[in-house]
């Protein structure tokens, strides 16, 4: 049976060279007192800073740099109250997905009496938010065509996603040239990001669309392929088009359908980063492909089937479907892309995995592909070792 859905994404999306000479006009819509939201040196150093300053010389910028990988709910905090006190009536994020996601909730933060944090422990709901623009400068989270946020908190050691439908962007500005200066290990991580978004939809037990099944088989393909491209050239425009576009699709709710989302790699992933500090892209390169062989039964075996054929063009028995994908997985993220295999080299402790699989499912399961409890996931864990 094929489940009823709801698709709604208002993202207005500028894609190209040439389009940010837009970003006056977007923002002009929403007011004069603009907060610019950066991260570290990336933008400086590419001269993005400068276009981006120069384009919005008639409005009043406020800035906030700084803004970490994993960023913490420290920075959200200081976000909204600049906004509070300094009137902003736009945020513009420029910048990697904890960028757009900080920037997030700093616009719903700085429309509520409550603490930030109590967006994520669910003692508050977001009611309202500032308007967003954003201009990303890597292709991995699809942050800015969606209306979800990651936010940690190094302080209880939690790492936590949520959505609200008032988080969409209004406008995002998507240029490839804005993504070369992207080194190779911050490029292969986005990409596992993004296969991983596609595969957390794409490995369930509900039924799918023939139409999106293969769109989902082919953004994998391309992504692989550009990925492989951009690594030895990192300035070929096709290749980091193709990656940032793939980035967008792959979240924005198109690709799921009928199909209701699980986050089993994801769930696990971000328990790795709150604690550890992890890049997300490289905690799941890890994870996924032992997650895939850990999941295999003779119920699920089509849609390993389908990856198999659709996707790494191979015929495999059907005995050996769960060894050989992830034996294949673990070709490209390891050998082709480059990451580091496992958890160890990671400086992730071994005595920690039983307490990490204990915090990754609370007092329960995580739902998903597999429905998985504590002993799951640390013999998941024991296989990402
Ligand atoms: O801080 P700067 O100097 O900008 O350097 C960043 C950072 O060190 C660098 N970078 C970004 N653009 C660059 C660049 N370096 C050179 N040239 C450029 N053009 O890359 C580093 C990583 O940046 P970050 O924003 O952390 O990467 P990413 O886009 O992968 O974002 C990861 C965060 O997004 C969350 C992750 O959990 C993680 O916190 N996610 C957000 C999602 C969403 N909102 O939908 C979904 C994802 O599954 C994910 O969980
Ligand atoms: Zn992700």
């Amino acid at each position: 049976m094929i489940n009823d859905f709801f698709f709604f994404n208002p993202v207005k999306i500028y894609f190209g060279e040439n389009q940010i000479q837009n970003l006056p006009k977007e923002a002009k819509q929403f007011g004069k007192k603009i907060l610019l939201v950066y991260g570290g040196q990336s933008i400086r150093s590419t001269g993005l800073y400068n276009i981006i300053t120069d384009l919005l010389n008639e409005f009043t910028i406020v800035e906030l740099g700084g803004v970490e990988p994993n960023p913490d709910v420290s920075i959200v905090r200081k976000g909204a109250e600049i906004c509070k006190m300094e009137s902003i009536e736009l945020l513009i994020a420029v910048g990697g997905g904890s960028v757009i996601d900080a920037s997030k909730w700093i616009a719903a933060a700085a429309c509520s009496d409550y603490d930030a944090w109590d967006f994520f422990c669910k003692k508050s709901t977001v009611d309202d938010a500032l308007p967003l623009i954003t201009v990303p400068t890597m292709a991995a989270t699809g942050s800015e065509m969606n209306h979800g946020g990651v936010i940690s908190n190094k302080v209880e050691l939690k790492k936590i996603g949520r959505s609200s439908p008032l988080l969409f962007p209004k406008a995002s500005f998507l240029n490839p040239k804005f993504t070369y200066s992207v080194g190779k290990y911050q490029t292969v991580c986005g990409s596992v990001d993004i296969i991983s978004h596609i595969i957390e939809v794409y490995f369930n037990n509900q039924q799918s669309l023939e139409m999106l099944d293969s769109i989902m088989e082919s953004l994998i393909k391309t992504v692989i392929k550009n990925t492989v491209i951009a690594i030895d050239e990192p300035s070929n425009y096709e290749a980091r088009a193709n990656l940032m576009w793939a980035a967008s699709w792959a979240i924005n709710g198109f690709i799921n359908g009928p199909v209701k989302q699980g986050w089993n790699c994801h769930t696990i992933e971000h328990e790795l980063s709150a604690r550890y500090g992890i890049t997300h892209g490289h905690g799941l390169a890890i994870i996924i492909p032992r997650w895939i062989r850990y999941c295999y039964t003779e119920e699920n075996k089509n849609v390993y089937m389908k990856f198999a054929k659709n996707v790494l063009e191979i015929d495999i028995p059907d005995n050996q479907l769960p060894d050989i994908i992830c034996t294949e997985l673990e070709k490209l993220f390891f050998c082709t892309f480059g990451l580091s295999s496992n958890l160890k080299d990671l400086n992730i402790p071994s005595e920690e995995l039983p307490q990490i699989a204990d915090a990754v499912c609370g007092d329960g399961i995580i739902h998903g592909f597999a429905e998985l409890d504590n002993k799951d996931v640390l013999a998941i864990l024991k296989m990402c070792y």
